[in-house]
């Protein structure tokens, strides 16, 4: 285990388990769709490609990469778009975000606002994680891998400070690292 790491939250093969079953779920629902997957850089990477792997329903990949920026007072934020998506055909593909973790919300609250209003055929979201402790804008997720409490997890995509997304778990960060 890497020395930063306090405790392993999530194991590989729990990791393997969860994603087994939530591709499970997604074949089921999008038998007869135009799936397209829309993994959001870059945190979520490990998850999409470990979920693109199981899913076997056949499907398109797309990226984007996006930040978003809200107050504390307002329910509404903005998000800017770094990457988009450039699809003309919106209209007749079932769009399912991939993402790696919800924690306030307000990403992929205002991405799915966004997607629908360009006029996607259908928006849903899928997280690896979730932490509804943290939650700011009321938002829940159609598929969730796994609640988590609300602790400083890094790992299988998600890091601090641009590390540790290589871990192959999902691990909490010992305190010493960030309190230094
Ligand atoms: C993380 C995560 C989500 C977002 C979730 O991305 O991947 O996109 O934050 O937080 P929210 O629910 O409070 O909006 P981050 O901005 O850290 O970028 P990264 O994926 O490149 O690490």
């Amino acid at each position: 285990m890497n020395k930063d790491i306090k405790t392993i939250l999530l194991s590989e093969k729990q990791i393997d388990d969860i994603v087994t079953r939530l591709a499970a779920d997604i074949d089921r629902d999008y038998a007869d769709k135009r799936l397209v997957l829309v993994s959001i850089l870059k945190g979520s990477v490990m998850f999409t490609a470990a979920l693109m792997g199981k899913i076997q329903t056949n499907a398109e990949i797309e990226f984007m990469k996006v930040s978003s920026y809200g107050s504390q007072t307002k329910s509404t934020g903005c998000i800017s778009v770094l990457l988009d998506l450039k699809r003309e055909d919106l209209a007749e593909l079932d769009l399912l975000i991939v993402e790696d973790i919800v924690d306030s919300g307000r990403t992929l609250n205002l991405l799915t606002g966004l997607l629908r209003e360009r006029g996607a055929k259908s928006v849903r979201t899928v997280t690896m994680l979730d932490k509804p402790e943290r939650r700011e804008v009321s938002f829940t997720p159609d598929y969730i891998g796994a609640e988590i409490p609300d602790e400083f997890v890094v790992g299988f995509g998600l890091d601090y400070d641009e590390k540790y997304r290589n871990l192959p778990y999902v691990g909490v960060l010992h305190p010493d690292v960030y309190t230094k």
